[in-house]
């Protein structure tokens, strides 16, 4: 099928309390193994890239291999900009056929993360495409991104922040970050319990690579309706890779060490669908 917006498709896992995985890719494998996982699980999807990857290749280059996989599968894809860091990058997305947007002004003062957020809301609008925005800081350090240490969100601000942007979803910060845990995250899951009854469009978790899947479980309990996955997917693909370049050093083929990669990336993701819940829900 064409590929889908995010509005309606987070909307319904809120209503039957499950969350959409959005996983983070870097290449072709990665997008072939994510549709492909989410085929055989029959679940919803949606593939995001940063401003890192996107200065990598030309946004291009991930919006046709993306639109390509949407159209050879039964079930819904979306196609997000992950931590849009400016306006102009949400622009691109939005007339690079992007499917939903995230600003991300979380690193600027409240006042300015409305004004920034407010102005890709209004821009988006006429299009229908659905806006993701952050409030507190996600910590750790995310492509070229460094949230720094992190600070968790206010659940009252969380209700003005809503109100004043017209934002569809929203990211907020609980105690996760970015990257690789040095230590167990520690997980507020109160404070998420206190922005879900302060605020009604759907709520995203990211940095949620490394953090326990009973935790995740949790979370979607409570109200979380999309989950961000990006560190363990390129672990995952980089461990294919090794594995086939440790084991025979004189392969040239990358197919024969990018499959494995996408192997890797492929079982990962089918764990993760299972533990969001959103397993047959197409
Ligand atoms: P991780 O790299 O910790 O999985 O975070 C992903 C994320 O939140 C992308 O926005």
């Amino acid at each position: 099928m064409s590929l889908v917006s995010s509005k309606e498709l987070l909307l319904k896992a809120q209503k039957e309390g499950y969350a959409v995985g959005a996983f983070n890719v870097e290449n072709m494998e990665m997008i072939q193994a994510v549709v492909a996982a989410a085929e055989e699980m029959n679940s919803p999807v949606i593939i995001q890239t940063t401003p890192s990857t996107l200065k990598y290749a030309d946004l291009g280059y991930y919006y046709s291999n993306v639109k390509f996989a949407a159209e050879n599968a039964r079930i819904p894809v979306v196609i997000h900009l992950d931590h849009g860091d400016s306006f102009d990058l949400a622009m691109r997305a939005l007339r690079g056929g992007y499917t939903s947007v995230m600003i991300d002004g979380s690193h600027n003062r409240f006042e300015d993360n409305i004004a920034l957020t407010r102005s890709v809301v209004d821009a988006c609008r006429p299009a229908e495409v659905p806006v993701e925005a952050e409030l507190g800081k996600v910590g750790g350090k995310e492509d070229d991104l460094d949230g720094g240490a992190g600070g968790y969100t206010v659940p009252g601000e969380a209700e003005e922040f809503v109100a004043r942007t017209g934002v569809d979803s929203l990211a907020i910060a609980i105690g996760t970050a970015h990257g690789v845990y040095k230590a167990e995250p520690k997980i507020d899951l109160d404070r998420l319990s206190e922005i879900r009854a302060l605020v009604s469009v759907p709520l995203i978790l990211h940095g949620t690579s490394g953090v326990p899947d009973e935790v995740v479980k949790e979370c979607v309990k409570r109200g979380i309706c999309k989950v961000n996955y990006a560190t363990d997917l390129r672990i995952a693909f980089s461990d294919g890779v090794k594995k086939v370049l440790s084991e025979r050093p004189e392969t040239y083929d990358p197919k024969k060490y990018n499959s494995v990669g996408r192997d890797f990336v492929k079982e990962y993701v089918r764990q993760k669908i299972t533990v969001l819940g959103s397993c047959n829900k197409v």
